[in-house]
């Protein structure tokens, strides 16, 4: 078979990996890939928003069967762009990847089918947002409307940060139309897991939670960034809480967009906050977690692209999907700088990797031969092992064997989970 995944990233890079697993993989094609992708797939130089080079490529090369990975080329229609030529795709259509690219949408979701997520109100005014805010209780939580790389969540502790914040996003138009709508919500506390699941649809299949970390330094300090590394599965994620989120959560939410004639086909993550008074909704992705899949897929035990074409088919309950009893632990290293300004182009040194060690490229570029940095996350260093302690030393291990010019890590990775850890 002939597949063609969309992104280039170290999610991606995980995916690509797995699908390589089935033996029926002749080829992949990434579009556009990188330059770690390139030692496990034929990269194209693509953007993964540039629909119609993708359908065309897609087209041109025959592929049997496509993964579109990221947000973006998801809410603006390549599962509906390919499907169109006959291309099965793993990824939700437009009308559904919309659950990620509207926060109004997703907010509004939640409210009308009572799955539980924080208090909330939508502005389309900057007067009425900023008259709101004079009042709104603090820490308010400031988020705009589309898709802003991550960045369009603000938390306000002070009526001056939540003015600016709103100003930003409606004045100053800093992430563009995605601004021109807020939502101003609750602030909740508890602990964060994601949880990504298989969906067809019909039937959703949980994968492994996960915890991320997204601030840049130790301790949960510093600016947000797209994820500094992850550990696989959450402490906090109990059985009991599982089969909550279940009855509370995913099966209601794959219903209601299913009644919303948005039937959801692909990957759907539940971003939630175990609160006191239970576990509600922070956010919705129509995707794979980005560093979240590269310590699921590691511990996934089911062929992977068998559970994709399950998934596009509409079969999914005919599978049994079964996870590794092990844990999982990826430290990012990322650009000293990341996610403010940072230097590339500096040659990295990769160690030989056992069996349960991976190393997924996230930023990097090909020099003949050399791999040369070209992120702002550079790579994640991914190790399987019987416990969370002791993959979050191999992790570390592997991470501290790993050489480039300025990479910088977090140091506590998984600190927080071992902590939470009843037994080990
Ligand atoms: P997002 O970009 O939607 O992933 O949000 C970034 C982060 O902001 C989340 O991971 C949470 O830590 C935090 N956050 C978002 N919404 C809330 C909320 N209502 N209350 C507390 N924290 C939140
Ligand atoms: N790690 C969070 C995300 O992928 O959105």
């Amino acid at each position: 078979m002939k597949l063609l995944v969309v992104g280039g990233g170290g999610r991606e890079h995980a995916i690509i990996q797995k699908l390589k697993e089935n033996p029926s993989v002749e080829t992949i094609y990434a579009l556009p890939g990188n330059g770690g992708i390139a030692r496990d797939a034929e990269c194209h130089p693509i953007k993964a928003t540039d629909i119609p080079a993708i359908v065309d490529f897609a087209k041109t090369r025959k592929v049997d069967f496509a993964v579109v990975a990221p947000d973006d080329p998801l809410v603006l229609g390549a599962a509906d762009a390919l499907e169109a030529e006959g291309i099965p795709v793993f990824g939700p259509k437009k009308n559904a990847a919309i659950i990620e690219g509207s926060k109004v949408f997703s907010k509004e979701l939640m409210g009308k089918y009572h799955i539980p997520t924080a208090e909330y109100q939508v502005f389309t005014q900057l007067d009425a947002a900023l008259e709101y805010v004079r009042t709104a209780p603090l820490p308010a939580v400031v988020k705009a409307d589309g898709l802003a790389l991550g960045k369009g969540v603000i938390i306000a502790q002070t009526r001056e940060e939540a003015e600016a914040a709103v100003r930003s996003m409606m004045e100053d138009k800093v992430f563009g139309e995605s601004g021109s709508r807020v939502v101003i919500e609750e602030f909740l506390t508890g602990p964060e897991v994601s949880v990504l699941s298989f969906t067809d649809g019909e039937t959703v299949v949980p994968m492994v939670s996960s915890m991320d970390h997204k601030r840049a330094l130790d301790g949960d300090k510093g600016p947000n960034t797209g994820g500094m590394g992850t550990v696989a599965p959450n402490p906090y994620y109990t059985d009991e809480i599982a089969q909550v989120c279940m009855d509370t959560i995913f099966l209601p939410t794959i219903r209601a967009m299913k009644a919303e004639g948005r039937e959801f086909r692909g990957c759907l993550y539940f971003g939630l906050m175990l609160t006191p008074k239970g576990p509600k909704v922070i956010e919705y992705n129509c995707r794979f977690g980005d560093p979240e899949t590269q310590v699921v897929l590691p511990l996934l035990d089911t062929d992977l692209l068998t559970i994709m074409q399950a998934t596009q088919a509409g079969r999914l309950r005919e599978l049994d999907i079964r996870w590794k009893k092990a844990s999982a632990c990826c430290v990012v290293l990322a650009s000293d700088g990341y996610p403010k300004k940072y230097q590339t182009g500096y040659p990295i040194t990769l160690p030989p990797t056992g069996e349960n060690d991976k190393i997924y490229i996230a930023g990097a570029k090909l020099d003949g031969e050399t791999l040369l940095t070209g992120g702002g996350r550079v790579l994640g260093a991914v190790s399987v092992r019987p416990t969370l302690r002791e993959a979050i030393d191999a992790a570390y291990a592997l991470a501290d064997g790993i050489h480039f010019e300025n990479a910088y890590c977090r140091r506590d990775i998984g600190q927080r989970a071992l902590a939470a850890r009843k037994e080990d």
